[in-house]
C-alpha cells in the first residue's frame, strides 16, 4: 500500500477552503495552529480572520500590548496561548529581526511552540520534512497500521511517531501533513467512522480485526475536577471592582473580581462570611443579589460561577486603589473569562 498517496488523493477531493492553506507566510499559518490546538476549526476561523485583521504582521502583534492580544483571544480559553504567543512575536522581534526563522530547531525553541507546531510551520512553510503528530495523526495511524500499545504512554506514541515519520512523503511533506490531518478530521473520526466508504478500508488493521471502536487506546481518563467559584460583585457609583490575574493558571492576565475558590459547594452563609472577613463587605456594603449558577467546561475542569453582588456608597478600605475600578463598558474592553462575559450578558445592568 502506499498509505500517502492514498491519503493525497482522497484529500484532494475532500479538502476544505480554509484561509491558512492559502498562504506560505509562517506567522499566519503559526497563529493557526496555535488557534486550532484546542479548539474545533469552525469556532477558531472567526479568531485566526479577527486576529489577521487586527495584527498583519509579527510585529503588529510583538508591538501590542499584552491586555490587547488577551482582548482578541477571549473566549477561545487556554490564555497561555495567546501570552506565548505575544512572547514569542517579540522574541521574532527582537531576536530574528522580525523575520520568522525557517529552520526546525529556531522554530521550535520559540515559546509555546512544541514538537507538533514545529512540524506543522516546518512543513506548511517551508516544505521542510518534518511529519506531524497530533490527535487526529495519532488515531489514523493507530488504526490503520495497528498500534496495540496505550498511545497515552511514551512506548505507544513513540510507535505512532516513527510509524508517521516513516510514512511521511519526503517529496510534499506539506500536502502529506495536510492531508492526515484533513483525514483524521473528516473521515477517520473519534466516534462511528464510515469505514464503508473510506479508501483504507481494505488495508486498514483496525477494520479487518473490527476494532476501530477501540483503537486508539489510552491507558487512563482524564480526571475532570469540579471548580466553585464564589466572585463579589461590588459596584461603587458606576465602577465594579475588578483585578488582573497575576499568579499562574487558567486565566492568568485576564480581569474578574476578588473570588473564593472551592472544589466542594460552599454555603452561601459561609461565602458571606469568607467575604466579610477577607474584604470587610458587611460592614458597609449591602447584598443586592446572588446569581444563579454558571456552568462552563474546560477539558479538565467543571468549573461552576455565582455571582454576590453589592453596593457600597464609599469606596471600601480593602480596595483604596482607584485603578481598579471600572464601568462595565470598560471591563469588557478588557479580557476577562468568557463566564464573566455571559455574566453582563445576563444581568445586563450597569450599561
Ligand atoms: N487542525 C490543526 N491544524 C489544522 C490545519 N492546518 N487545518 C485544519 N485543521 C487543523
Amino acid at each position: 500500500m502506499n498509505f500517502s498517496n492514498s491519503i493525497i488523493q482522497w484529500y484532494l477531493k475532500h479538502k476544505r477552503d480554509l484561509p491558512w492553506r492559502d498562504t506560505l507566510d509562517p506567522y499566519k499559518i503559526w497563529l493557526s495552529e496555535i488557534i486550532l490546538q484546542q479548539t474545533r476549526v469552525e469556532q477558531g476561523l472567526p479568531y485566526y480572520l479577527k486576529f489577521t485583521d487586527a495584527f498583519p504582521t509579527i510585529t503588529d502583534l510583538a508591538n501590542a500590548s499584552e491586555d490587547i492580544v488577551l482582548k482578541h483571544w477571549q473566549g477561545l480559553g487556554y490564555y497561555s496561548r495567546a501570552r506565548n504567543l505575544h512572547h514569542s512575536a517579540q522574541t521574532v522581534r527582537d531576536r530574528f529581526q522580525g523575520r520568522f526563522p525557517s529552520s526546525y530547531s529556531e522554530i521550535i525553541s520559540l515559546k509555546g511552540v512544541g514538537e507538533y507546531t514545529a512540524a506543522a510551520i516546518a512543513s506548511f512553510s517551508y516544505n521542510l520534512p518534518h511529519a506531524v503528530v497530533d490527535g487526529n495523526v495519532i488515531r489514523v495511524i493507530s488504526r490503520v497500521f495497528g498500534v496495540l500499545d496505550p498511545v497515552d504512554s511514551m512506548f505507544g506514541l513513540g510507535e505512532v511517531k516513527s510509524i508517521a515519520a516513516r510514512e511521511l512523503d519526503l517529496e510534499r511533506p506539506a500536502l502529506h501533513n495536510q492531508a492526515i490531518m484533513e483525514f483524521g478530521a473528516l473521515q477517520c473520526v473519534p466516534v462511528n467512522p464510515n469505514c464503508r466508504d473510506c479508501p483504507l478500508s481494505g488495508v486498514c488493521y483496525a477494520k479487518k480485526m473490527e476494532v476501530v471502536k477501540e483503537i486508539p487506546l489510552k491507558s487512563k481518563k482524564t480526571a475532570v475536577k469540579n471548580l466553585f467559584l464564589y466572585y463579589a460583585v461590588v459596584k461603587y457609583k458606576n465602577g465594579l471592582f475588578v483585578k488582573r490575574r497575576d499568579s499562574e493558571g487558567i486565566w492568568k492576565g485576564l480581569y474578574d473580581f476578588p473570588v473564593l475558590e472551592s472544589e466542594t459547594p460552599i454555603l452561601e452563609e459561609q461565602v458571606l462570611s469568607f467575604f466579610n472577613k477577607e474584604y470587610a463587605l458587611s460592614n458597609q456594603a449591602v447584598l443586592t443579589d446572588i446569581s444563579p449558577a454558571y456552568r462552563h467546561l474546560l477539558s479538565h475542569r467543571k468549573i461552576e460561577a455565582r455571582f454576590f453582588r453589592f453596593e457600597v456608597n464609599n469606596i471600601p478600605s480593602f480596595s483604596l486603589d482607584k485603578a481598579n475600578w471600572f464601568s462595565v463598558d470598560k471591563i469588557l474592553e478588557k479580557g476577562v473569562p468568557r463566564l464573566i462575559e455571559r455574566y453582563f450578558e445576563a444581568i445586563n445592568l450597569y450599561k
